[in-house]
């Protein structure tokens, strides 16, 4: 940090600098209106997995930044240029500010995509820009939308070694006119996603800010070694399906200090959907998630499915702020899933205005079409919620089973929450067909949760993704 901001002041100093010469250069020449393009060779640090022996512009392959000029082209010849240095050092790719209008692109491997201070890429609001690709194995194909999916705005397959980051530079999906579509039920096809990488092995999505996705912002599926740190998420919260980020059937997963405004959960994490999603059966393990504040009126601030159906087991969850947001960390299945959400930990929430705190419910209905198995149910176990202090909420805990499969192993201790005006109408605590245990709770909750004499646990061990080291890295900072 202190790194990045001596550099940068550096620069500061450096650029007043050139004015001041350029200034009096073009004073004492009397007539230098073409003085707009500064360049100068200094750097930005910035932290990363891995960092890249080569380099290059968005200009450097015709990239315009007007917010007009449709920039599809020079993303792709400049990923595609920029993966052959793959196996050599890989590349960087620096969109410098301005406002980068563009369809779809892919990533390659060994790939940095940095985006500098005042850098927008915009995404374009003309479908034709968003081919459509197939469906993912583990959801299959939704009966109601024949037509399959619109890859997402930022895309890849297949990858080794990926980064998105910057200094705070931003993705501006520009949703609105897919909102408006999607409320009216027009598409044939899922909406896309901002970024969507598939199969990747180290990805790191950090420093910028994603906002206005036509559908969810962050999606990792089928993906290891996952590291989003310091990203800002803005979606207006009244419109549809706008999730925070996503992580899906992935392995090794660390999410921190980001912020997320959204209209739908902040983080939801999946691994498939009924039949398909027990096919592919992969699950999401090995996440955790800290220093998230979230804001979303009408979602949670984590849910764990309703898409559950690969599994998802050793989710470590804390220091969660969440302000206005409809629910906590809440458990999502239906019948027909299968999977099993176990081994969950949750510590340290802070919540201000919430409705429910401790929600938990398996009749999440929606299925991809008619042949799921209704007899496929999930199995609910081992889920440890300590150290709550919730203010304003309405209601303490709602906990839903199956009369033929109950949801076991519930731990809730040390939680104080003080209740709205509107509480007193309803009901406190209303369990049914779960087991667990519990201490130091107000308002006391229901019987099937049994007082004991200690605390919930949470793991002290690190996870593997934990300990990784990033390096400091450096990108050419750039003026126009
Ligand atoms: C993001 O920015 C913060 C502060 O500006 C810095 O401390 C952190 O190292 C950066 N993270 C990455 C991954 O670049
Ligand atoms: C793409 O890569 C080649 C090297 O294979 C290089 O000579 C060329 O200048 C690059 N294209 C652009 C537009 O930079
Ligand atoms: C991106 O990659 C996917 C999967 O390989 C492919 O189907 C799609 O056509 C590619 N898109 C572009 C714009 O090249
Ligand atoms: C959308 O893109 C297609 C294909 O490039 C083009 O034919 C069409 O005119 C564009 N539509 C708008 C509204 O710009
Ligand atoms: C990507 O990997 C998956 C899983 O290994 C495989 O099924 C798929 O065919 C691969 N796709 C491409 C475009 O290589
Ligand atoms: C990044 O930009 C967003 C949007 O302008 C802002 O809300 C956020 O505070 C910025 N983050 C940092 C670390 O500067
Ligand atoms: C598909 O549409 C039908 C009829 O409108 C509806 O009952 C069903 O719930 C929809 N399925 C999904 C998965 O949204
Ligand atoms: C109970 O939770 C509060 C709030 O997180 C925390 O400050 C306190 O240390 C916890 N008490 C115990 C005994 O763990
Ligand atoms: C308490 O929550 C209610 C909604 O249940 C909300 O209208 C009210 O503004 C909140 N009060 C405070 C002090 O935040
Ligand atoms: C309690 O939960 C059960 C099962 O979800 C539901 O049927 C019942 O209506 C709830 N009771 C109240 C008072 O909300």
């Amino acid at each position: 940090m202190s790194l990045c901001s001596k550099s940068f002041r550096i620069n500061v100093f450096e650029i007043f600098s050139i004015i001041v010469l350029v200034g009096s250069f073009s004073l004492r020449i009397g007539e230098s209106k073409n003085v707009q393009v500064l360049k100068k060779d200094s750097k930005i640090d910035y932290s990363a997995l891995n960092c890249r022996k080569h380099s290059a512009l968005l200009t450097d392959f015709g990239g315009v930044g007007d917010g007009k000029t449709l920039n599809t082209k020079a993303f792709q010849s400049a990923i595609a240029n920029l993966s052959q240095y793959a196996s050599e050092g890989g590349a960087e790719l620096i969109v410098p500010p301005g406002k980068w209008l563009t369809g779809s692109f892919n990533l390659t491997s060994h790939f940095t995509l940095f985006l500098h201070k005042g850098a927008v890429i915009l995404a374009s609001q003309n479908e034709s820009d968003w081919p459509l690709i197939a469906p993912l194995p583990s959801y299959g194909i939704d009966q109601n939308l024949t037509d399959g999916r619109f890859s997402s705005l930022i895309f890849g397959m297949n990858l080794t070694d990926v980064v998105i980051t910057g200094n705070n530079g931003t993705i501006d999906g520009q949703g609105a006119p897919w909102w408006d579509k999607f409320k009216n039920g027009l598409y044939k096809a899922t909406r896309p996603f901002l970024i969507e990488l598939m199969y990747t092995n180290e990805l790191q999505i950090s420093n910028i800010t994603l906002t206005n996705s036509p559908f969810w912002h962050v999606h990792p599926v089928y993906c290891s070694n996952v590291v989003v740190q310091g990203v800002t998420i803005l979606a207006p919260v009244e419109v549809p399906n706008t999730d925070g980020i996503n992580p899906d059937s992935c392995t090794n997963v660390r999410i921190e200090d980001v912020y997320i405004v959204s209209g739908d959960d902040c983080i939801a994490v999946k691994s498939g959907w009924d039949q398909y999603g027990i096919k592919v059966g992969m699950p999401t393990q090995h996440l955790i998630i800290r220093r998230l504040t979230c804001i979303s009126p009408d979602s949670a601030t984590i849910a764990l499915g309703s898409e559950m159906s690969g599994g998802l087991q050793d989710v470590r969850i804390e220091d969660i702020t969440a302000i206005n947001t409809e629910s906590a960390v809440r458990i999502k299945t239906a019948p027909g899933r299968g999977g099993y959400i176990k081994d969950i930990f949750v510590r340290r929430m802070t919540l201000k205005t919430m409705k429910y705190v401790f929600w938990v419910s398996g009749a999440y209905k929606t299925h991809p079409d008619d042949g799921y198995d209704p007899n496929a149910l999930a199995e609910i176990k081992n889920i440890n919620y300590r150290d709550i202090v919730a203010e304003n909420v309405t209601i303490p805990g709602s906990l839903t089973g199956y009369a033929n499969d109950p949801f076991t192993g519930f731990c809730i201790s040390n939680v104080t929450m003080t209740l709205s005006e509107e509480a007193a109408k309803e009901l406190s605590w209303n369990c049914t067909d779960i087991k667990g245990v519990s201490k130091n709770v107000t308002p006391k909750p229901c019987n099937l949760l049994t007082e004991q004499a200690t605390d919930c646990s949470f793991p002290e061990d690190k996870l593997p993704i934990e300990t990784i080291q990033m390096k400091t890295c450096s990108a050419k900072e750039v003026f126009l």
